[in-house]
């Protein structure tokens, strides 16, 4: 098998258009797939309440063995801004973190995506992306042209700009 495709997902709509198509052109181009998620930090709140199909999110941390059960919250930014501690807030970023990883499993499995390799990372953003295709030797990077982030002037969001800037591979960058 030829070299593989790595995308990465932040969990935003933008980013599962993103896994969408790193799916397709790993069955068409016959190329693994490795699939990102690097676990949020910069302003996790207000990244939270743009996350996609947050509703699901909700139910699946109120229902974990170490909720705090925040049942009441309306979105996962209230979810987050309820949960005290720092250790339970790492909790809650890594368990969301889980989740968005094993939903883009699914959705490039059922795409039809070959050889599916994941993982979740914690770190900047682009490093990890630049560092997983590295690993995993990835000639091509599939990245969203926006994710979580509010400016929505900008273009490009700054970890795919980052990432652009840094890498000779092959970049495809989705709308
Ligand atoms: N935490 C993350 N984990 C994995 N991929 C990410 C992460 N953040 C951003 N990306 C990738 O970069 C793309 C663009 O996001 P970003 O540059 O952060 O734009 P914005 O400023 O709109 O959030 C996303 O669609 C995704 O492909
Ligand atoms: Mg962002």
């Amino acid at each position: 098998m030829a070299d593989r495709i790595l995308v990465a997902t932040d969990g935003s709509e933008t980013g599962a258009r993103a896994v969408a198509c790193a799916a397709e052109l790993s069955d068409k181009l016959h190329r693994g797939l490795s699939i990102l998620h690097v676990q949020l930090h910069a302003r996790p709140s207000i990244e939270l309440t743009r996350l996609a199909e947050t509703e699901h999110l909700l139910d699946h941390l109120a229902r974990a063995p170490h909720s705090a059960g925040h049942s009441s919250a309306s979105s996962l930014g209230a979810y987050y801004e309820a949960t005290k501690g720092a250790v339970e807030r790492a909790w809650v970023i890594e368990a969301i973190g889980t989740e968005i990883l094993a939903r883009a499993c699914t959705s490039a499995a059922d795409a039809g995506a070959r050889d599916i390799r994941s993982r979740v990372a914690a770190g900047d953003y682009a490093d990890e992306i630049l560092d997983m295709a590295e690993a995993e030797g990835a000639g091509m990077i599939v990245l969203g042209r926006r994710g979580l982030g509010r400016l929505r002037e900008v273009l490009v969001g700054s970890v795919t700009q980052k990432v652009l800037h840094a890498t000779d591979r092959t970049v495809v960058i989705v709308r």
